[in-house]
């Protein structure tokens, strides 16, 4: 049975409430992207927040009326509190500073949005997205009511490093619109790989011929990225092992990168006994150069090409499956042809419990993709979906099989 899921924030009605601070800038694009990710935005701004950005801009980008005043008596029965906060899915305070930290760590309820905040029912989750100073965020009494935030159930997200607006470096800074989208994405998911330990590969490898050219493959990497991401948002904690791509690092993943097969083979190797799960994605090349030059090969004239010769690559994944207690295997296959045969032969082949097969030339460097799944009960597809939306599928039913 196919489990279809949806994008986690599609449909959810976002409380975004901005505080008095510079990164007001940054809930600009936040609030967009909480729309592109079909979620619903009802902002609420402090005081201070309406001195760094103006409630028309964020009404033009929420599409909704933006409220600021306690007493504003547009909202039925005057309770704005009451409402705004019923009406939500989750409240992110984003940027929150230091004095809203201070509010909400004692309960004040002295403007709109910290009275939501404190009349939000149980079930609505509150997440805060400090953005102050590094002397203001190190302060023992910010660091005192974070503490408590935290015990109360508030999640706080960051902040990050870097350079500040006020021209310190240190933390304190917002997180950026797309980390909270994925802080958001991973609140909605439910935590189907919860203490889970995922180790995935993926991309192309690149075998080198010498110091300037080298073999590799149209892998793109972004299915393995979507995987990892989706692995994330369920709970787990993952590894990603990637050759050479041009993609970010998914939020929350620790990525180790590298070129050649035997280097990704190395890589693997280094971390797999503390592995629950190993995701295969990586196109790794399976032979290699022997006789790489160590100077760049001059172009002749004639018919004097350069010999390469070669030599088989470690199967990675067939050796991990071969280990005397693997961690759960998925693999790939990325065939041109004759999907279903050689998907089959290949997961009894390489002994793994799952296999997903797809067509490499409906994948490679694509963002949508089909995939059909073999397991030893036989084999069922997921139709044409965006990579993260099969990346989440594909989670689902790792984790109804481990
Ligand atoms: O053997 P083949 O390349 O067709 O199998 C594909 C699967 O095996 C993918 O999961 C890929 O990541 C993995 N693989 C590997 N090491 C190799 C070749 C493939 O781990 N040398």
């Amino acid at each position: 049975m196919t489990t279809i899921v949806s994008n986690p924030l599609k449909g959810k009605h976002i409380v975004l409430g901005l505080t008095g601070g510079i990164a007001c800038y940054k809930a600009a694009e936040l609030c967009r992207s909480l729309i592109r990710q079909e979620a619903t935005v009802q902002v609420v701004m402090t005081d201070s927040a309406c001195q760094f950005m103006t409630p028309v801009t964020m009404q033009a980008l929420s599409g909704n009326t933006v409220y600021a005043n306690q007493w504003d008596a547009r909202i039925h029965n005057n309770m704005a509190h009451i409402e705004l906060s019923r009406a939500a899915h989750a409240i992110l305070i984003a940027p929150c500073s230091t004095d809203f930290i201070a509010k909400l760590a004692h309960g004040h309820c002295d403007d709109l949005l910290s009275a939501l905040c404190v009349a939000r029912p149980a079930q609505v989750p509150l997440l805060i997205a400090p953005a102050m100073n590094v002397e203001m965020w190190q302060k023992p009494a910010t660091q005192r009511n974070i503490r408590q935030l935290i015990d109360d159930n508030v999640r706080i997200l960051g902040p990050g490093e870097g350079d500040q607006a006020c021209g310190e470096v240190g933390l304190g800074r917002m997180l950026e619109p797309d980390q909270l989208i994925a802080e958001m994405l991973a609140a909605f998911t439910p935590k189907s790989l919860a203490g889970k330990r995922v180790l995935i590969t993926a991309g192309p490898t690149f075998e080198p011929i010498d110091p300037v050219r080298g073999l590799t493959n149209l892998s793109s990497g972004k299915m393995g990225y979507a995987i990892a991401q989706a692995a994330y948002e369920a709970g787990a904690d993952v590894q990603l092992i990637s050759g050479p791509t041009a993609l970010n690092t998914p939020y929350g993943c620790i990525r180790h990168q590298v070129q050649t097969a035997q280097q990704m083979h190395d890589a693997v190797f280094d971390r797999i006994s503390k592995q629950d799960i190993f995701i295969s994605v990586a196109a790794v090349a399976d032979w290699r150069i022997t006789n790489v030059s160590k100077q760049k090969l001059k172009k002749n004239t004639g018919d004097d090409f350069p010999k390469l010769t070669f030599e088989q690559n470690p199967d990675i994944l067939a050796e991990v499956a071969a280990l005397s207690r693997p961690p759960y295997c998925v693999g790939f296959a990325a065939e041109s042809e004759n999907l279903i045969k050689y998907s089959t032969i290949k997961r009894l082949k390489k002994n793994i419990p799952l296999l997903v097969g797809n067509i490499a030339q409906n994948t490679f460097g694509l963002n949508q993709n089909e995939i059909v799944l073999f397991d030893d009960k036989g084999h069922h597809s997921l139709p044409l979906a965006d990579k993260t939306n099969l990346a989440r599928q594909l989670i689902i039913e790792i984790s109804h099989r481990i």
